[in-house]
């Protein structure tokens, strides 16, 4: 299989026309910085938990696999919101990939001091955390350890149950939710 290479003028034509003009430093500033990660191209997922007094949960698309052997996966949590504390404290969550039918739910958990759940009849994993019913899939997670950095909180999650169905997943790009096309073709040779 050979790979591809790209002609090095497209190369310099794409690099010129992002590249900001010579000594002119490009400030990152936060929206900036949001711009700018927002071209990469994620999922969208639901971290829910349960602090002992109620469930909670938030809206992501921070989420990484870090690990297979051991199963670890890393979630993004903004410092001081209700879900990041209830992660910290009870040490467990779930992971809810959302399909493309569930924007309505994207939205209810990304609503600031809203009751995420309120008239929502949370559903329970096999591993007592609440989970979003009909996700396309569902990480139960332990907290192996979790870090401060900058304005949130790093949390690796080591993975104990998994289930997933067939459907289509939401998708984000540019700070706006999308719709993920399907190339085909043979599948990525490390995903064997
Ligand atoms: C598509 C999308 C992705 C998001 N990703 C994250 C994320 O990775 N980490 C995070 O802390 N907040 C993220 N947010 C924002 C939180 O969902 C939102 O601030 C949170 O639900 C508010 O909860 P609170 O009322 O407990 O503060 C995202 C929001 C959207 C719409």
């Amino acid at each position: 299989m050979s790979r591809r290479s790209w002609p090095a003028t497209t190369w310099m034509a794409e690099r010129d026309r992002h590249a900001a003009p010579a000594g002119i430093a490009t400030p990152v500033d936060a929206a900036a910085m949001r711009r700018t990660i927002g071209r990469f191209a994620t999922g969208v997922a639901v971290v829910t938990t349960h602090d002992g007094q109620g469930p909670h949960g938030m809206t992501v698309n921070s989420l990484t696999s870090v690990s297979l052997d051991p199963p670890l996966l890393l979630v993004c949590l903004t410092t001081g919101a209700r879900t990041t504390d209830a992660v910290v404290t009870s040490g467990r969550f779930a992971v809810n990939v959302l399909s493309d039918r569930q924007l309505e739910i994207a939205l209810r958990f990304a609503r600031r001091g809203a009751d995420h759940f309120e008239g929502l009849a949370p559903a329970y994993g096999a591993h007592r955390v609440p989970v979003v019913p009909d996700a396309l899939a569902h990480l139960e997670c332990t907290a192996e350890r979790h870090f401060e950095a900058g304005d949130h909180v790093v949390v690796i999650g080591r993975v104990h149950g998994v289930c997933d169905r067939a459907g289509e997943p939401l998708a984000f790009l540019g700070g706006r939710f999308a719709d993920l096309t399907e190339r085909g073709g043979e599948p990525a040779l490390w995903f064997a």
